[in-house]
């Protein structure tokens, strides 16, 4: 590969650690992150494998979903008819007041996963402040503007915002078949268009920016409390204390589902749960704790004395547009909202472009098999959940979701570098295939795109495709101590809920 320009897109965690990442590969196929410790890293090759680097962002600061703002992308998208679906919500090079570009942060969000396991393997020794338990009652997890600091710590340590082009927001990359060469148009909040041309881009957009809404019979239909607040997906939920005195419906029943019904409890006059099952099933008993993943979740949903009344999943808004038929047939009268936390789509409208037509540099399908009134969140002919199959010259950061994201998104970078300095080479197609293949047979249905028990080898293999040198990330691999770490995220759900602790 002749790979010189390299643009990166996106600048939250995930673009951020490719930028690093690029910056120090040097033109031998080796890195100089050599150590776990920000400062011994900060050292860049005299010969940086690459001529320029450049990272659009289209917001203003770095951060990506970790930057909360007040502003929210609307609650829900009345304009948009086939509201199930991602395609209509945003389109390539359409300048609209809603990019659907605001982070889905709320502003008392604490993270689920504890510090420790969201840090990069290059920055290990970046302190979050605030981490002990005296001065932070969510340890060992974190509030959201911490992670926030670290990122910009990260930034600050390795000089990286010079290679960033902020509000600049990337509507189109496509392959020019003559110079075998990238174009990319990027906006800028002017509505001016510019074009540039790359030898290999990395997409590290997040998965987080286009809401999933179920298509729902008369949906439309609901009023509510006439609020803007009536109909809400949680991407747009800021407070809970918005929500106080109502009699609310929330939606799904997954980690946004349970983090936002711990506050609701305490502050709504009702709160309605609505699965994703026909019917509502039997609560099981809670028995010992065990280092299952989500099982702290499922006893939470299981428990049916904490002051939420478990449903089906909704099948039509009906009466006066204040009422929900459930599927197994019971109606429920005078709501005054609805919160869907039914997760996000997979969505990279640059690239779903006239352009690119009949390219399937990346097939993303519905995330239930056989379901398309689900989120399209699953993905297939991305070699190593980096390497488009299509062409390796467009890798992909920070899609294959799973428990430790950071360390993830790290990895694509680093295989990215190894393979783009020529250090290494990807494998012939059929072999590409064959992987993908298998990762499609033991895909599960949801989010997760690698289970826990996979995860160590996923980082082996990725890893192999590390420049010389690279510190190695799988040791810092710790699976075990996230799951225990959400014991606790149990006990503050219950604390939360029953008011001894406030948020
Ligand atoms: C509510 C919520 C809570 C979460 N909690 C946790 C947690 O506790 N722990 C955890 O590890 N993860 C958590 N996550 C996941 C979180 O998204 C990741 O930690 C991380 O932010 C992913 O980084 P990223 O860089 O891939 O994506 P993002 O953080 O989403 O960053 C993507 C960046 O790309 C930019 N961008 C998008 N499109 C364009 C474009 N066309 N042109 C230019 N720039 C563009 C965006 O503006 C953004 O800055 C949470 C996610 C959500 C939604
Ligand atoms: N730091 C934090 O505390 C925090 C808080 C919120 C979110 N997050 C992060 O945000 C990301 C997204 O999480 P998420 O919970 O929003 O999305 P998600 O994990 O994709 O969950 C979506 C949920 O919606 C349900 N659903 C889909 N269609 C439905 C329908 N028609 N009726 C009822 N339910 C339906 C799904 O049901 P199935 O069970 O059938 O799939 C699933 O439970 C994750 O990375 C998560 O870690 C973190």
């Amino acid at each position: 590969m002749d790979i010189k320009r390299i643009a990166v897109i996106g600048a939250g965690p995930s673009g951020l650690v490719a930028l690093n990442e690029f910056l120090h590969t040097s033109k031998n196929g080796s890195s100089t992150i050599n150590s776990y410790n920000s400062l011994e890293n900060k050292k860049l090759p005299t010969n940086c494998a690459f001529d320029e680097i450049i990272l659009f962002e289209q917001g203003s600061e770095v951060g990506g979903t970790w930057r909360y703002s007040e502003a929210c992308d609307p609650p829900f998208p009345y304009d948009i008819e086939e509201y199930n679906k991602p395609y209509q919500f945003r389109q390539s090079m359409k300048i609209s007041k809603n990019m659907w570009d605001k982070s889905g942060i709320y502003n008392h969000l604490f993270s689920n996963v504890p510090e420790g396991s969201m840090k990069f393997s290059s920055a290990q020794d970046i302190e979050l402040s605030d981490t002990n338990v005296e001065m932070n009652p969510y340890y060992p997890f974190i509030k959201h503007e911490q992670v926030l600091k670290y990122l910009e710590k990260f930034c600050d340590v390795n000089e990286l915002k010079k290679h960033i082009r902020f509000n600049s927001s990337v509507e189109k990359i496509y392959k020019d078949e003559n110079t075998s060469k990238w174009t990319i148009h990027v906006l800028d909040k002017d509505g001016g268009i510019k074009i540039e041309v790359f030898d290999a881009v990395m997409v590290s957009t997040g998965r987080f920016n286009i809401p999933f809404i179920p298509k729902i019979s008369n949906l439309k239909s609901f009023k509510g409390d006439n609020s803007s607040n009536a109909l809400i997906h949680t991407k747009s939920f800021r407070n809970a204390k918005d929500f106080s005195g109502k009699k609310v419906l929330l939606v799904g029943s997954s980690i946004s589902a349970i983090d936002i019904l711990q506050y609701l409890i305490p502050a709504c006059k009702e709160v309605y749960l609505s699965t994703n099952k026909s019917t509502v099933e039997p609560p099981k008993p809670v028995t010992d704790d065990k280092l299952v993943p989500g099982k702290w979740m499922n006893d939470i949903l299981n428990d049916s004395n904490i002051g939420y009344v478990k449903c089906a999943r909704i099948k039509a808004i009906i009466n006066d547009g204040k009422s929900v038929e459930f599927e197994d047939g019971l109606i429920v009268d005078d709501f005054d909202n609805i919160i869907f936390a039914t997760g996000y789509h997979l969505s990279f409208p640059f690239l779903d472009i006239p352009e690119n037509d009949g390219k399937n540099y990346i097939n993303i399908v519905s995330g239930k098999k056989d379901n398309n009134n689900y989120a399209h969140l699953k993905f297939n002919n991305i070699y190593m959940h980096t390497f488009s199959m299509t062409d390796a010259t467009l890798a992909f950061s920070g899609i294959a979701h799973n428990t430790l994201l950071f360390l993830t998104s790290e990895a694509n970078a680093v295989a990215a570098s190894g393979v783009w300095s020529n250090k290494h080479t990807i494998p012939e197609l059929t072999v590409q295939q064959q992987w993908c293949d298998l990762q499609n047979d033991n895909m599960k249905d949801g989010l997760k795109v690698i289970q826990n028990e996979q995860l160590v080898e996923f980082f082996d293999e990725l890893c192999e495709f590390a420049p010389d040198n690279r510190v190695k990330i799988t040791p810092l691999l710790n699976t075990e101590y996230v799951e225990r770490s959400r014991l606790v995220l149990k006990k503050i759900f219950y604390d939360i809920a029953n008011k001894v602790m406030e948020y």
